[in-house]
């Protein structure tokens, strides 16, 4: 009976290893064709998020003419390669994630958790006078179960928010992604109280099959 139960389990092992193993050849070969990868290798961008931002930033113009910007979820590190780009010379880049980050010009990187009070303490004191454009790509390691995942990155959305309402300068900007599930357009909706002008926005560049979707929201009131 034991040794039955044993070989089972040990079929299932088996079972599962084999799901990863072609799961991450799939993930492999995707990587390997996806334009976008490729595009980053040649541009020098760290990932292929970068596109995102450029496109966003393409149309809404949020980098432009910001002196204080803070990147939350920042590691690898595209979107800071960018913000350092555009608003660097002229102002200030302070990068967050719980990982840590190998440094880029123009780039002061905050390690820890953001939803820490003490971390945010350490950011506020990095920006005494308040944030100009908030980025937050935060997502947190998905779980695979669609409503889980929409509810923790609600969360952090959430923690991000309140945060805005006390560190942003007037007339500021937030980019904010969020994971579509149904809580979302409270969300949006919650954005319009405080900004002047709030958009959804899903970048070509941002995978079809992914439930991400972006915020754009302008002119902090
Ligand atoms: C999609 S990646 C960001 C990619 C980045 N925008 C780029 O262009 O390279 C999401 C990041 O959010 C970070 N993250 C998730 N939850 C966080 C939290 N509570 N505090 C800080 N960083 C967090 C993860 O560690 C991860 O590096």
């Amino acid at each position: 009976m034991v040794k039955k139960s044993g070989v089972r389990n040990a079929a299932v092992k088996v079972k599962t290893a084999k799901k990863r193993k072609i799961s991450s050849t799939l993930w492999l070969k995707r990587q390997l064709n996806d334009p976008y990868v490729i595009s980053a290798k040649k541009d020098g961008y760290r990932s292929r998020a970068a596109y995102k931002l450029l496109e966003i930033d393409e149309k809404h113009h949020i980098l432009t003419s910001y002196k204080t910007l803070l990147d939350l979820g920042a590691v690898p590190g595209s979107w800071s390669q960018i913000a350092a780009e555009k608003v660097g010379a002229r102002g200030r880049v302070i990068a967050v994630d719980m990982q840590d980050m190998s440094s880029i010009p123009g780039v002061h990187f905050v390690h820890g958790d953001f939803t820490s009070p003490e971390i945010q303490e350490i950011i506020k004191a990095l920006i005494p006078t308040k944030a100009d454009i908030i980025l937050s790509d935060m997502a947190p390691s998905a779980t695979g179960h669609n409503l889980t995942d929409h509810l923790r990155i609600m969360g952090l959305a959430d923690e991000v928010l309140e945060f805005t309402k006390e560190n942003m300068n007037r007339g500021g900007a937030l980019l904010i992604k969020l994971l579509r599930g149904g809580g979302e357009n409270k969300y949006f909706n919650e954005l319009r109280e405080y900004f002047k002008e709030v958009k959804y926005i899903k970048p070509a560049s941002s995978r079809g099959d992914s439930r991400e979707i972006f915020i754009v929201a302008r002119g902090f009131k």
